[in-house]
């Protein structure tokens, strides 16, 4: 049975005695102030879903940088002071990166430092792809639903940190902690330069910073809530194939020359098997052993097959029980298969032969794979398979980004807090998870800080970060900023 918070005690009165008094009313006052607060704090997610900051497409780079202004006045109106920080060129594509904004509040010695790390680009969405409502406008529906591009990933959980100060003004309570922020706007297509940024500043902007809290993730479910400690990293490629000097007619050239398209798939297929397996050898000898203790840490965790079928819409899971799909998500490797850009891909029946396409596929990588051997053993197996289908055309692999696999330490302090807030907001012992998804400078934090760094979800598993109809919950939003204020007054007197 889960112990569930008496409504009918004030909450000081069901604390342990040796807590400090101020700290309970201060965090008691904050979390009755959240409450009031629930209309301005969606306006808040509404102008910022609104900035369509998506990072992947060159296009809309203005926009990107829109939202780190936005940001910036928002932070400065909440009294934090506020450097951008520019990263220089994104490589590919020869334009400037979006600033990362740095902002601070608190000095105080006697107080704890902690960094928050979001990020403030996102996917790109098209009401065309599917979505019931406008992508870039947050529709509020009566079961409590906010959809909108962002609003799980990652606006809603990053404006949770300016929403926490927001509620300690107005409920006039001192904020428990000293705070530093790093929002980024390349997330979702690598974090570029970031890393490098980190590691300038770890003892300068970054100086005196206790520990580190990441909100960019999701519960398990739809019901409990969890703390995170450890995520996959991603080694993202592409492979082109070039062969005639422009688009053929099927009907004229069909037969008569090499197709691309044709290598591609066949490079494609040797990849990886329907059911999940990769094909290319070497890529499973890193991974590191199960042990009778891991094993055992499965069965506790509060995942079904249901929460699998409801995230995905389908069942179509590639196993049959939870524990081996969470180990599947969370220890393993796997690889994906993106898309193909050059093909023709409209409606109707074009009898076109595509001269030049590139596939492109990512590997999710865990404990103990070296990024630079995957690479290796990944462009030898691409160069090896070309090799058997004699093709006069030309094969070109190359890396568009990768980024580090983490795992941390959860007994720690930061976690305690974290345990300890969950189970004031929530009545419930947070599951203690990792995930299958990348964050790349996760592990760059907790090195170059040597700092131990936490992620604390606001978002529920059926959010649909990335898909079409991606939603917040009103309840996660709110409950999430209680969460948020709670864990930074919980590491205050842990
Ligand atoms: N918020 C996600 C990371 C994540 C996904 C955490 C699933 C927990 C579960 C993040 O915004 C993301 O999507 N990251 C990219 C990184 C990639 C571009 C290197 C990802 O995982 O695809
Ligand atoms: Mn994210
Ligand atoms: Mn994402």
């Amino acid at each position: 049975m889960e112990k569930s918070i008496n409504p009918s005690l004030s909450l000081a009165a069901q604390f342990t005695p040796q807590i400090s008094t101020s700290i309970i009313t201060g965090m008691e006052s904050f979390i009755t102030q959240v409450e009031g607060l629930e209309e301005e704090f969606i306006e808040r997610l509404r102008k910022a879903v609104n900035i369509p900051s998506v990072s992947a497409d060159p296009k809309l780079r203005s926009k990107v940088v829109a939202m780190a202004e936005f940001l910036t006045s928002e932070l400065k109106t909440l009294g934090f002071s506020v450097e951008h920080r520019a990263l220089g060129k994104q490589a590919a594509v020869d334009i400037d990166l979006p600033p990362v904004v740095l902002a601070r509040l608190g000095n105080d010695k006697k107080k704890k430092t902690v960094l928050v790390y979001g990020h403030y680009d996102v996917q790109p969405a098209a009401k065309a792809d599917g979505w019931s409502t406008e992508p870039f406008d947050l529709a509020v529906k009566p079961s409590g639903q906010m959809f909108g591009r962002g609003a799980t990933d990652d606006k809603g959980p990053l404006l949770g940190w300016l929403n926490v100060v927001e509620a300690h003004k107005k409920a006039g309570v001192q904020m428990p902690v000293n705070l530093c922020c790093c929002f980024e706007g390349m997330e979702e297509s690598g974090s570029e330069g970031l890393e490098k940024l980190i590691i300038a500043e770890a003892n300068a902007y970054f100086a005196g910073v206790d520990c580190v809290c990441i909100a960019d993730n999701y519960w398990l479910g739809t019901k409990k809530p969890c703390v995170t400690y450890g995520l996959r990293g991603c080694s993202y490629y592409e492979i082109e194939v070039s062969g005639p000097s422009a688009d053929l007619h099927s009907g004229m050239f069909g037969g008569s020359v090499g197709e691309p398209m044709t290598d591609l798939v066949q490079l494609m297929a040797s990849l990886v098997s329907s059911d999940g397996k990769i094909l290319i050898p070497g890529i499973m000898d890193q991974v590191e052993k199960l042990t009778d203790k891991e094993k055992a840490l499965y069965p506790e965790i509060s995942y079904s097959m249901d929460d699998l079928h409801s995230a995905i819409g389908a069942k179509t899971g590639l196993f049959d029980d939870p524990v081996s799909t969470l180990m599947s998500r969370w220890r393993y490797p796997s690889l994906s298969l993106h898309g193909i850009q050059g093909a023709f891909s409209g409606g109707g029946a074009k009898t076109v032969i595509p001269a030049k396409v590139k596939g492109k596929f990512s590997i999710r990588t865990v404990p103990y794979m070296d990024m630079d051997k995957v690479d290796e053993i990944v462009y030898a197996h691409l160069n090896a398979s070309w090799k058997t289908l004699g093709s006069k055309n030309t094969m070109k692999p190359g890396l568009v980004h990768r980024g580090p696999w983490w795992k941390s330490n959860y007994d720690h302090t930061n976690y305690k807090a974290a345990a300890d807030a969950t189970q004031r907001v929530y009545g419930m012992t947070p599951d203690y998870t990792r995930e299958g998804g990348s964050i790349p400078v996760t592990i760059t934090f907790e090195e170059a800080l040597q700092r131990n760094v936490l992620l604390l979800p606001m978002g529920r598993g059926d959010d649909g970060a990335h898909s079409t109809n991606e939603k917040l919950d009103k309840s996660n939003y709110i409950n999430g900023i209680k969460l948020q204020g709670a864990y930074l007054h919980q590491l205050a007197i842990t």
